[in-house]
């Protein structure tokens, strides 16, 4: 079997993102025969037009649209900006409301917060933003990591073990939602 393809898409474009940190410990869960790549290029993405929404508006465009497709999941982190989703995160989901790459994409949403919440509110507005899109979210498959400083060290190591527990269970049930589908699309073809 072809190796399991997860994108990770992180709300900050933050050097020191916790976020980005968050993806970059799920990579480090996951089993031998699936592999996270962090999307890094949400910031190249240009304002989303409708007037352009139908052409490969530019490069940048293309190629977010080219990464999802290509995807068997995708995992969200996201920060929490003014109670709601950073702009950068839901400029680049508009760019794929008409060209369909989430829907019934499998996918988990984390929100990771220096406020004991956990952005719960952003991680409110992704989902439903991503349930419009028909995203396919997985049952159980949000969670807020609230309080983040005391649970990434300085370099970026996820080191709370509870946190740890929760993700692994959600990886898990990702990945059997991901073989159902290969299965059923193995079976029509
Ligand atoms: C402009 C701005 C607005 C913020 N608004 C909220 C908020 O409404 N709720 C919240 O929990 N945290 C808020 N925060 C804090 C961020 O969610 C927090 O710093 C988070 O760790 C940032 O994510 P990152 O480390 O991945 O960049 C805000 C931060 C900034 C810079």
């Amino acid at each position: 079997m072809a190796k399991i393809k997860i994108v990770g898409v992180s709300g900050s474009l933050r050097q020191q993102s916790f976020n980005t940190a968050l993806l970059r410990n799920v990579a480090g869960l996951l089993p031998a025969d699936a592999e996270l790549l962090i999307y890094r290029e949400l910031a190249e993405l240009p304002l989303f037009n409708p007037d352009i929404d139908a052409l490969e508006a530019t490069p940048a465009v293309a190629h977010w649209r080219a990464a999802l497709r290509a995807a068997d999941a995708v995992i969200f982190s996201t920060p929490e900006y003014a109670h709601g989703v950073p702009g950068a995160l839901k400029n680049a989901l508009d760019w794929v409301v008409g060209s369909g790459e989430l829907v019934d994409k499998p996918m988990l949403l984390f929100s990771a917060s220096s406020s004991p919440t956990g952005g719960d509110k952003a991680s409110a507005h992704l989902a439903g933003t991503l349930q419009v899109m028909t995203g396919a979210i997985i049952e159980g498959g949000e969670l807020c990591v609230g309080s983040v400083g005391k649970k990434i060290d300085a370099n970026g190591r996820l080191h709370d073990e509870a946190t740890i527990t929760l993700i692994q269970a959600m990886l898990l049930a990702l990945l059997e939602q991901i073989k159902t589908n290969r299965a059923a699309e193995l079976s029509m073809s």
